[in-house]
């Protein structure tokens, strides 16, 4: 068993990856570290408290990151985010209060420690902005070689991006922090728009949630539906909304899901094209690459392995 650390800004789909590693036999969840974007940073922990519960796993920890990007003072959650994810992040569907707290440990301790912990049996996943893994090099720079598998969910290579033609979400929060660490030399896979925007949820499965007749079905379903709508406005070519977090997180199950192309990568931070994922002209011609970014996934193997976990993730509540 694999153990996993998920870096969230927990929105719908930040929620799905939640489900998505609880519902696989071959993972351990041993932790959600926060993050802000979706949400501010304290709903974002919240939700995951919350959805944990909801999916009968209280021992999941979770640790406060940091709250916002360096180059800011603060952070707020902007109106497209709230329109996406609902003003809750989680569609607007009210959970019972959690009945267990955050810890006081720092997320960016936490990665660090458990790095050390358990080497190569660790994988971590972030699906936010990546503003606590780079706090987490310039804390402990080894951690470059000692966090050996991260799967990250953010950027676009061969596709626009979401937030302009050349931005994604999550590399747009902090395009600092994602350049420092995709120029840190850690390894890194990019599950980003170039394949989260192929695998699509529509109503039709959301329903078979539903018509488990059980309050996680139930919610799930309905937090998704919401995120589904939003689509609906935001893309309507798609034909449903995508599956950014579960993926990254089936990635690191399973990496033969994806296509991927080895690159050194960098982020634009000035200029009009700030937050935009692109190759390091500066090692281009270094025979070491560190980032495989993916640019092709097999779709139906994801969608039904997708829906078997989170299947199990709410039976199993
Ligand atoms: C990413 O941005 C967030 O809104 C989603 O949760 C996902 O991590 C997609 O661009
Ligand atoms: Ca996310």
């Amino acid at each position: 068993m694999k153990k996993i650390i998920l870096d969230l800004d927990t929105g719908v789909d930040d929620s799905l990856a939640i489900a998505y590693a609880l519902g696989s036999p071959e993972l351990e969840l041993i932790a959600i570290t926060g993050t802000y974007g979706n949400v501010v940073l304290p709903l974002g922990m919240k939700n995951s408290l919350q959805i944990t519960e909801l999916l009968g796993h209280p021992e999941v920890k979770v640790f406060p990151g940091v709250p916002h990007s360096e180059a800011t003072d603060g952070f707020e959650t902007l109106e497209i985010s709230k329109f996406i994810h609902g003003q809750n992040g989680i569609g607007d569907i009210t959970l019972p209060e959690p009945s267990r707290e955050a810890e006081s440990t720092p997320a960016v301790d936490f990665i660090i420690e458990a790095a050390h912990e358990y080497g190569e049996d660790l994988v971590y996943v972030p699906t936010g902005p990546l503003t606590n893994l780079a706090a987490a090099i310039r804390k402990h720079p080894k951690l470059v070689d000692e966090l050996t598998n991260v799967v990250l969910m953010g950027g676009a290579l061969t596709t626009c991006g979401n937030v302009n033609g050349w931005s994604e979400a999550n590399i747009s929060q902090d395009p600092e922090a994602a350049d420092f660490v995709f120029r840190s030399g850690m390894r890194t896979t990019m599950i980003g728009l170039d394949v989260t925007l192929q695998t699509l949820l529509t109503y039709k499965e959301t329903k078979q949630w539903r018509d488990t007749g059980t309050e996680a079905g139930k919610f799930m379903a309905d937090m998704t539906d919401y995120y589904i709508k939003a689509y609906e406005t935001t893309a309507p070519d798609l034909g449903g909304c995508g599956l950014h977090d579960p993926l990254a997180v089936a990635v690191a199950i399973d990496p033969t899901l994806v296509t991927t192309f080895d690159i050194n990568l960098k982020v634009d931070t000035d200029g009009a094209t700030r937050g935009r994922t692109i190759g390091d002209t500066t090692r281009l011609n270094d025979p070491v690459k560190t980032t495989k970014v993916a640019i092709d996934v097999d779709v139906p193997r994801f969608l039904s392995e997708f829906m078997d976990r989170i299947g199990r993730a709410i039976v199993n509540a």
